[in-house]
């Protein structure tokens, strides 16, 4: 069975091919991706109109450069996923919109898909599977959240951030710092060359002993520290806050994940989402994890961030155990807030 994935609920088009055989692990057969980061750098943020219009611009020539380098025709297509939100309301219409147009061409349903069932079930795809049950650390632009997945399409919500997400942290900090968008990335890099306890910064609900997060007040101590620091900031200062704001958020999120481990009595974490890719994260988790026999599973690089590899390979797992919302009628309506247990 192949299914054809389209995501684009913010600002990275993507489209990709998965092949599943049975019950056997699912295979890559070719991805393609446009970032639209350089687009928005301008405006310091996504602008969601730009988004979608570019959206439209990419999907097809994505779709046939997919499609040539999996060396399938059209016609091998058997599903079409898309992602049904959570996202830019704008953005996420032009997938379904296509997805569907597809589909109803080629006379072969449509899927919907949840964007962070996508990123949680990403490290599927990697040369290091996770098996279930296990814990899902999720944390992009727009979550944080810790879930416990029992299988595809059986998520329990275990703890969430009450206010901004840990991406949305790394990058308000790093737009304070006066880096560029997307900030995660430059403050990480920045992050490279600080000492992270040059500065005192706070560790929301560490000691909540629940699994919620907040990050608002960490974004307030790093303005304070830059206002504190005023108009000479110099080159070090900058590298040292940049640190010790990494290293805060780290911190939290590890400490809450170990704790998620514990609570649940699961043996492995994946980790998903864009901050996944923090270097300093890993580092932290990987150690922790294996102090205590624990075994964490990231996607691979490439599908750390957006991607359409992760939509097809949602719908292909919830297919294979006939829980996908499969369409026929190729009405579509999209999702922007969607929490995931309603998925
Ligand atoms: O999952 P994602 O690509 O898009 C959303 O669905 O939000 O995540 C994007 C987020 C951004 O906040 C970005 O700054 C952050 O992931 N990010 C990072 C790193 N790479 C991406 N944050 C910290 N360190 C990184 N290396
Ligand atoms: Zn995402």
């Amino acid at each position: 069975m192949n299914v054809l994935g389209i995501e684009s609920s913010c600002d990275e088009t993507g489209v990709a091919l998965v092949e599943v055989d049975g019950q056997e692990a699912p295979r890559l057969r070719a991805h393609a991706l446009h970032s639209q980061v350089e687009m928005h750098q301008a405006y310091g943020g996504v602008v969601p109109e730009l988004a979608s219009r570019d959206h439209i611009r990419r999907v097809l020539p994505l779709t046939e450069q997919v499609m040539r380098q999996a060396g399938a025709s059209l016609g091998e297509i058997d599903y079409i996923a898309y992602t049904r939100g959570p996202g830019l309301a704008g953005a996420l219409l032009v997938g379904a919109g296509v997805a569907c147009a597809l589909a109803a061409a080629l006379g072969r349903p449509a899927v919907g898909v949840h964007h962070l069932e996508g990123h949680l079930l990403s490290p599927f795809l990697s040369r290091d599977p996770p098996e279930f049950p296990f814990v899902a650390l999720l944390v992009s632009g727009g979550h944080t959240q810790l879930m416990r997945v029992e299988d595809a399409g059986r998520y329990e919500l275990l703890g969430e951030t009450i206010d901004d997400a840990a991406g949305e942290a790394f990058d308000k900090s790093a737009k304070l710092l006066g880096l560029g968008y997307p900030g995660g990335p430059a403050l990480a890099r920045l992050a490279e060359f600080g000492d992270s306890t040059a500065f005192n910064l706070p560790r929301p609900l560490l000691h909540s002993g629940n699994l919620d997060f907040s990050f608002a007040g960490l974004k307030t101590a790093v303005r304070n520290q830059v206002l504190k620091l005023g108009t000479n900031t110099c080159e070090q200062d900058k590298a040292n806050l940049a640190a010790a704001t990494q290293q805060a958020i780290v911190d939290v999120l590890v400490r809450k994940s170990l704790q998620a481990l514990r609570e649940t009595g699961c043996t492995r974490i994946v980790v998903a989402g864009g901050v996944g890719a923090n270097a300093r994260l890993r580092e932290q988790l990987n150690a922790e994890c294996a102090k205590r026999q624990l075994r964490v599973h990231y996607p691979e690089l490439a599908l750390c961030t957006d991607n359409g590899a992760m939509i097809a390979l949602a719908a292909a797992m919830r297919l294979q155990r006939g829980s996908a919302a499969e369409s026929t009628d190729y009405a579509f309506n999209v999702l922007p807030r969607w929490p995931l247990g309603a998925a």
